[in-house]
């Protein structure tokens, strides 16, 4: 494993989950005295390259620094940028991290922000890289769950929708599973089921989880449903996207059904998938789970300038025999990457995506 200069956030799981713990406390004591913060940050500048959209997730970060008495720069359209003119992850990461103090990047391919952490002159944060991970929503999450049920333990957690390509599903399912006795309810249609390496993980830690295809029949044994918005943008063709559009909803009637104390969570944004009329209903969280995002990202932002003993970086080894054949990562776009491979559960699989490797024979390629 590479040690690196600054404490990036790529994957929750490279820390320990005490080190979540205190970001999330540390969360809920801002959220209570935001005023002893408002200098946190005095003269300290975050950079925002945002490659895909987003509203809650860079305008909280935004939000979060200019709370903390810091500034703000960035892109959210990058097509106003050089990388119109075909600049690299690697220059404009290289060269706008040298202007900033952190950097927070989202972008459509997986393993993005670990890619622009190898050269980034300040902490990476990935605010989402593709249909991969998406760790600082999974903080908001963990942040909403403490304020809002007491506790990230001992709960039957239902993830409705698409748990294939939906990257805060797979950063919550990952953090849920190192807390003690959650249940998970996998619901979803047979071919937005979650990736076989998040059910790996959950065995692994030895979480009961079941795969549901019906939303109604779960609903009552739920202490947590988080929706999902069926996503548009990551289907190969518009045919398969409308097949999955409008499978879940969840409505007033079916929440009749549902425990007087479950909490509604929702990354947003919402298209159908949950009926208005459920926004009134007290169990309804997603509202105020935005809201948490930003007390969150203030405590994240305040834990990564304070040079601690940064996380490891990369964790693979060099191979040329095997390759990634993802054309979603980031090694697709960027050449100049390292082709680096690490194990999980006893396959090989791609330092950037996480997706599994191919033999380079078979491919033809040396990647
Ligand atoms: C999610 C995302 O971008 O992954 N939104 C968010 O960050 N709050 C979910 C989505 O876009 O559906």
């Amino acid at each position: 494993m590479s040690e690196h200069p600054y404490s990036h956030l790529i994957d929750l799981n490279d820390y320990p989950v005490e080190w979540w713990n205190k970001v999330i406390s540390l969360g809920a004591s801002i959220y209570a005295h935001p005023q002893r913060y408002v200098q946190a940050c005095a003269g300290k500048i975050m950079a925002t390259l945002f490659y895909e959209p987003s509203t809650r997730t860079q305008m909280s970060f935004q939000s979060a620094m200019i709370r903390l008495g810091g500034s703000i720069i960035g892109f959210d359209n990058p097509m106003s940028s050089s990388v119109s003119k075909g600049e690299n992850i690697k220059d404009t990461t290289k060269v706008v991290s040298s202007y900033s103090d952190i950097l927070i990047i989202r972008h459509p391919l997986a393993g993005t922000a670990k890619a622009a952490a190898l050269t980034a002159e300040c902490p990476v944060v990935n605010a989402g890289d593709g249909g991969h991970l998406h760790p600082t929503q999974t903080l908001t999450d963990l942040l909403t769950l403490k304020m809002e049920k007491g506790r990230l333990d001992h709960l039957t957690v239902g993830l409705c929708g698409d748990l294939l390509y939906g990257r805060t599903v797979h950063s919550l399912c990952k953090a849920l599973s190192c807390y003690p006795d959650n249940k998970f309810v996998l619901i979803s249609t047979p071919e937005l089921q979650i990736p076989e390496y998040i059910i790996k993980i959950l065995r692994d830690s030895g979480c009961e989880y079941r795969l549901e295809s019906s939303l109604d029949e779960a609903i009552g044994d739920l202490d947590v449903l988080y929706m999902t918005r069926i996503q548009r943008e990551r289907f190969a063709s518009q045919a398969e996207y409308l097949a999955q559009k409008d499978v879940y909803r969840l409505t007033t009637e079916k929440m009749k059904r549902a425990k007087d104390d479950l909490v509604v969570l929702h990354p947003l944004p919402r298209v159908d998938e949950i009926e208005i009329a459920v926004d009134d209903d007290p169990r309804a969280m997603y509202f105020k789970q935005a809201k948490y995002g930003m007390y969150v990202r203030m405590a994240l932002i305040l834990r990564l300038l304070e040079s601690e003993k940064p996380a490891a970086l990369l964790r693979g080894v060099r191979r040329d025999d095997v390759c990634c054949v993802n054309p979603k990562c980031i090694t697709a776009q960027e050449h100049y990457l390292p082709h680096q491979f690490t194990e999980i559960g006893g396959r090989t699989v791609c330092e950037f995506c996480e997706e599994a490797a191919v033999p380079a024979e078979l491919t033809g390629a040396h990647r």
